[in-house]
């Protein structure tokens, strides 16, 4: 079981509990997330490691004011006036990422945008406190729905975190309305808190749907997670001109021949490794060796993620990957 304390009692606590890497359970307006220090590789894989997310799809960074927000997403004129008008609240912008943010590459997925919100209440308080954006889905396990009271995260995800802070149940109920400035256009890529309606009264033009309805996975294109060089997966030897991403102690044959080498975990810890994936492979990337050779990784707990998003890496470039 974890421990549940009453959002009036939490802020120091849960501040601390994030500032060491662990992850909480916090109250939103929209549904309860669950929360980890954003800058954190280590912790934000915790998230999908407590959800049982079976791929690492992009997460919401949250902020505190426009301060924060600059510093990780570059705002166009038209995405600034909806933050304006709409923040704090139950709406997350994708804007393109600001070389350098301080927010980790597991919490974009590797891709060139990011996701921002600015909540409302509790949450806000606590980013305030920790200094740091915050990454948090939903807090429930993967494929089911959203928790709205502290119960309901405890009876999902109560025995695989530790510290749930009880706000009452949410305002909003469900969860922000995902938006994105293309080609100054705003696109609807998830339905939510804030209504189309509010959004078109308010900037005076239609707000397009994404193509389908539905969510836009970015998780779909091999090529958003795909380096610039070619991945050879599963590797026994290290070929001439290969970088060699290791795992675990190395087992490849001619590793002395890589130009680089860097190693996931070398203790084999899969935590440890899905947060160093999207860092190490752009880093191999920038080796400009002729190909990125890979060691097998497990593929139990986090190392089904890991194996997915290697395989995408790994895919022919031109074809969209099915979501399954
Ligand atoms: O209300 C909410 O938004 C809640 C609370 C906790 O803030 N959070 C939430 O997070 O619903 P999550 O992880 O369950 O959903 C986030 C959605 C995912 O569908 C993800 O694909 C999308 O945001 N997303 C994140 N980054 C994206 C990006 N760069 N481009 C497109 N979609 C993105
Ligand atoms: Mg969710």
């Amino acid at each position: 079981m974890a421990t549940t304390i009453p959002a009036q009692a939490a802020l120091d606590r849960a501040a601390t509990a994030l500032a060491a890497g662990e992850l909480v359970a916090i109250p939103t307006e929209t549904v309860y997330g669950l929360a980890a220090d954003a800058t954190s590789g280590e912790a934000v894989a915790r998230i999908f490691e407590a959800k049982g997310r079976p791929r690492f799809n992009p997460l919401i960074a949250h902020v505190d004011g426009f301060a924060m927000a600059e510093r990780i997403g570059r705002f166009d004129p038209l995405s600034r006036r909806l933050a304006e008008r709409f923040w704090p609240g139950p709406l997350t912008l994708v804007l393109p990422l600001v070389p350098g943010s301080p927010v980790h590459p597991l919490v974009t997925a590797g891709l060139d945008t990011v996701a921002i919100r600015m909540p409302r209440g509790f949450a806000s308080g606590l980013i305030a406190r920790l200094g740091r954006p915050l990454a948090a889905p939903s807090a429930n396990s993967s494929g089911k729905v959203s928790c709205t009271t502290a119960e309901a995260v405890e009876a999902d995800l109560g025995q695989r975190i530790g510290l749930i802070v009880d706000g009452g149940a949410t305002p909003v109920g469900l969860e922000s309305t995902i938006l994105k400035v293309e080609a100054g256009r705003p696109v609807l890529l998830r339905p939510g808190g804030v209504t189309v309606e509010e959004i078109e009264d308010f900037l005076g033009v239609r707000v397009a749907r994404s193509s389908g309805g539905a969510i836009q996975a970015p998780g779909m294109l091999a090529s958003h997670y795909a380096p610039a060089a070619p991945v050879r997966l599963d590797v026994e030897e290290v070929r001439d001109g290969e970088a060699l991403l290791a795992f675990g102690a190395i087992r490849a044959a001619h590793a002395d021949r890589a130009p680089a080498i860097l190693n996931l975990s070398e203790t084999g810890d899969l935590r440890e490794a899905a947060a160093n994936l999207f860092s190490h492979l752009q880093a191999l990337d920038r080796a400009n060796a002729r190909a990125i050779a890979v060691e097998p990784v497990p593929r139990h707990g986090l190392g089904e993620a890991i194996n997915d998003r290697l395989a995408r890496a790994a895919a022919p470039r031109d074809k969209p990957l099915a979501e399954n």
